[in-house]
């Protein structure tokens, strides 16, 4: 089409953006045992928080459910990205389900820090956001009374241990690297021993796209995020970008984008969350060019490298 008379839109794009290598690694683990076992597979929860992503696995022979119940004794089930507690694992085998569990490595080491803290008789801090399947599946490996999940600086300031109790914090991967920070220091000055992890838990993938989002969103005047309302680090990408910038919307597709909150002859910056495909980024665009001559600037403020070995799915046989 002939694009001469459009307005032109300066567009920054992040980078990275969209998929990470435990969500690619969660997807190849359904296309893996589609392949290896046929259809149907039936997945616990969304695999990913991405409906585009699940509506395409759908058809290609995924059965999402909700609970284990919902799994007929006998089939193949995969669990998501986010992790489970280990009541979910028992409950798999007492239904005789064939489990893989596609949950990312940088979660299954929290679980494994939350472990070792409890062990050393530790209370845990968990910081993450209430409901949250991977606060579930952290949570749920320990004892209740064990650990105490906050996700605010008050929240702290409201725990009744006394100050020399040995106390250690783990955070959600996903969680806003700033306010984690805020309430780790809040943490410290609260407790005399405090232990946490050696590097911190929130992972590569949601610090680089906050980074992006935030050096973007300081020169925008509006930001897309692109992702899904129920996704934690498409939320986070979003506060991140509020912070600095006035007009930010997240959408899943291109048909949500509110277009009053485009200025033409402006700046705005596009980013994706961690679950989002690359497809969604390319309808965004595509959609954002029947409107605007777009001039796209790629801002990098990282390079990934990070992969996971793969899910193991038993080739072509029922184990
Ligand atoms: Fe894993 Fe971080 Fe992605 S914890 S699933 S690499 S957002």
């Amino acid at each position: 089409p002939d694009t001469a008379f459009l307005p032109e839109l300066e567009l920054l794009l992040a980078s990275p953006r969209g998929f990470c290598a435990g969500v690619r690694r969660a997807i190849d683990a359904v296309e893996d045992a589609l392949r290896s076992y046929g259809a149907p597979v039936y997945v616990r929860r969304p695999i990913v928080h991405n409906l585009a992503v699940v509506r395409s696995l759908e058809a290609e022979g995924a059965i999402f459910v909700e609970e284990l119940d919902q799994v007929p004794s006998g089939s193949v089930v995969i669990l998501s990205a986010h992790g489970v507690a280990p009541a979910v694992r028992e409950e798999a085998s007492a239904r005789r389900l064939i489990v893989h569990d596609a949950v990312c490595p940088l979660v299954a080491k929290v679980h494994r820090e939350v472990e070792r803290h409890y062990a050393d008789g530790r209370h845990v801090v968990l910081i993450g956001h209430d409901g949250h399947p991977e606060v579930e599946g952290t949570l749920g490996r320990l004892p209740a009374g064990a650990a105490t999940l906050v996700r605010t600086l008050e929240e702290i300031d409201a725990l009744t241990l006394p100050r020399e109790h040995p106390v250690a914090y783990a955070v959600q991967t996903t969680f806003a690297l700033s306010d984690a920070a805020e309430i780790v220091q809040r943490l410290a000055a609260r407790f005399s021993d405090v232990a946490g992890p050696r590097t911190t838990d929130i992972c590569y993938a949601t610090s680089n796209r906050q980074t992006a989002a935030e050096i973007i969103a300081i020169q925008v005047e509006a930001l897309i995020v692109i992702g899904e309302s129920f996704s934690s680090n498409a939320n986070r990408l979003a506060e991140v970008g509020r912070q600095f910038c006035k007009s930010v919307q997240l959408v899943a597709e291109p048909n949500a984008i509110d277009w009053d909150k485009i200025p033409a002859g402006g700046t705005i910056g596009v980013t994706a969350a961690a679950s989002t495909p690359e497809e969604s980024v390319n309808a965004v665009l595509e959609k954002l060019g029947t409107r605007y001559r777009l001039h796209i600037r790629e801002i990098a403020v990282a390079e990934e490298t990070q992969t996971f070995k793969p899910v193991e799915i038993s080739r072509g046989r029922l184990p």
